[in-house]
């Protein structure tokens, strides 16, 4: 898989993400940062709450902060969790997410060398293209 950027920067803003993780319910910080089309990055962070189903994942919280300030086009997604002997794999509604926006983007795994895509990891996924 050709990527044209600095994918070590990706996973460390990723892992420096995860250090604001608000995650009193499972102690599971998760920090992940998305890359623009256009070369800029934004992070997030898992961010628990008490209901537990008002979680939102690190993925989802980068996706869309760069969503809200006007960033929809997505080459790559680097995710990293406080348990560094075992990665971690986006959750099945984070993949979704990811479809939305770009199915190929390219996904780093912290602590696993290989790459994958959106619809590597969500094949059949769901799009708009389903309801017209
Ligand atoms: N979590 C993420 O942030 N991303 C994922 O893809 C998997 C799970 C978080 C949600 C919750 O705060 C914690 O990990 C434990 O499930």
């Amino acid at each position: 898989m050709d990527s044209n950027y600095d994918s070590k920067f990706l996973m460390e803003r990723a892992r420096k993400a995860k250090e604001l993780a608000h995650c009193p319910e499972s102690g599971f910080q998760v920090g992940s940062a998305v890359l623009t089309e256009n070369g800029e990055i934004f992070t997030g962070c898992n961010i628990e709450n008490a209901s537990y189903g008002a979680t939102n994942c690190a993925e989802r919280t980068a996706i869309f902060k760069a969503v809200s300030e006007g960033h929809k086009s997505f080459k790559a997604i680097a995710l990293s969790s406080s348990n560094s002997s075992k990665p971690v794999y986006p959750c099945g509604i984070c993949r979704q997410v990811m479809a939305e926006f770009n199915p190929k983007m390219i996904i780093h795994i912290d602590g696993d060398e290989k790459l994958y895509t959106v619809e590597e990891l969500l094949p059949k996924y769901f799009s708009s293209k389903q309801i017209s």
